[in-house]
């Protein structure tokens, strides 16, 4: 299905293909990958979280093959400006009801280099919500 595309990057979860046309094709390697994607497909709609949908990356499509979002290729930068950035980002989430799980790299002590991303205009962009926790009407 994905033949031409090659593997951009890999997690615990999912991997993840370069579609070659600027999208990014996330595919689950457990239950835990379904779930993420899910959760990352119904976050990103919601709604209620509308107001920090433009620190989410976009997605496309979503369906039984997997996920697909949009490819951001910017690193995150390590500096003081982006490390205020990233702490007031992460405040906005939890202001607005969102768990921000898996953005701060517990290694590396810092945020997560390999969830996150920035776009062109350089701000920060989260491209792993798949463990974000909120109140998901869709769930019972
Ligand atoms: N939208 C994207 N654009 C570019 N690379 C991505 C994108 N989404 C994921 N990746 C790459 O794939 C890796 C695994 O994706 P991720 O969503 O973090 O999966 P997991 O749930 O397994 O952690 C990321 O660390 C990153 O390197
Ligand atoms: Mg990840």
């Amino acid at each position: 299905m994905v033949k031409s595309s090659k593997v951009i990057g890999s997690g615990r979860t999912r991997v993840v293909y370069d579609l070659g046309n600027g999208y990014v094709l996330k595919v689950a390697k457990n239950k835990a990958g379904v779930s993420s994607n899910k959760n990352e497909f119904l976050l990103f709609h919601s709604k209620e979280f509308a107001p920090i949908r433009q620190h989410l990356a976009e997605i496309k499509q979503y369906g039984s093959h997997g996920l697909v979002m949009k490819k951001y290729t910017q690193p995150f930068r390590m500096t003081k400006k982006y490390i205020q950035k990233f702490i007031e980002l992460r405040s906005k989430f939890k202001k607005n009801g969102i768990i921000p799980c898996d953005i701060w790299s517990r290694t590396h002590k810092g945020p997560s280099l390999t969830n996150l991303r920035l776009n062109h205009l350089g701000e920060i962009i989260v491209i792993d919500y798949g463990a974000f926790k909120f109140r998901d009407k869709h769930k019972k």
